[in-house]
């Protein structure tokens, strides 16, 4: 019997939008300029990692004390929006696949970088569908390192060869991989080349995908 391995976000909620908004209002305060572009070498990355690159970007320089702050600033903002979060913001598709897997006794579990996952969890309602979450709170090494997805074969106490990991980062496809397991990427081919199936989203989407990979 496969186990199957969902990141968060950016593949059951659009919570990348929010990561953008707030990344950006300290880009704006900082004074340069942050794209949607440049969003994308975010997804999948710790918090740290994730300011380190966007201060890269606007080329600033700041002392672990000024990273400290303004990463907690960033996150401020963040839980400002995921707060308000409700489940019509789950992504389209994803309840369907997610109760056919649970009626079918299909293994499941959460595998994401960020600390703020139980509070989208619950805002969501998508708890109930989790037998184990493995995320930025029980896990310290960021993908692509296979940490968090072998974190969550552990929790579910099944062998990572037998997992099947959906995400939307290249890291992430790269942390799966690492793990033994295969990866279904969620969005644009281009981004997940090394993916073993890309789908667009999880729109039709039936537990038929587990036996294509
Ligand atoms: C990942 C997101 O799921 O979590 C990243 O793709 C984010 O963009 C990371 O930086 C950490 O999230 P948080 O909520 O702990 O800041
Ligand atoms: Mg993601």
């Amino acid at each position: 019997m496969k186990s199957c391995i969902f990141d968060l976000d950016g593949v059951l909620v659009d919570s990348a939008k929010y990561h953008y908004l707030a990344w950006k209002a300290l880009a704006d305060k900082l004074g340069f300029v942050f794209t949607e572009k440049d969003n994308e070498r975010l997804k999948g990355v710790s918090r740290m990692k994730s300011l380190e690159i966007l201060l890269e970007i606007g080329k600033i320089t700041m002392s672990d004390g000024e990273k400290e702050q303004a990463a907690a600033e960033k996150n401020e903002l963040y839980r400002s929006y995921i707060s308000k979060m409700t489940p019509e913001e789950i992504l389209p598709g994803v309840e369907n696949f997610l109760k056919e897997l649970k009626s079918l006794g299909i293994k499941t579990a959460i595998g994401s970088a960020s600390k703020n996952t139980p509070l989208i969890l619950e805002r969501t309602g998508l708890k109930k569908y989790f037998d184990a979450v493995a995320d930025g709170t029980n896990v310290s090494k960021a993908k692509p390192d296979p940490e968090v997805f072998l974190k969550g074969a552990e929790l579910l106490g099944v062998d990572p060869k037998t997992c099947i990991v959906f995400e939307d980062a290249a890291a992430g496809v790269e942390a799966a991989h690492r793990a033994g397991m295969k990866a279904v990427g969620i969005g644009s081919q281009t981004v997940l080349n090394e993916a073993d199936l890309v789908i667009p989203n999880f729109v039709g989407v039936t537990s038929d995908i587990l036996q294509k990979i």
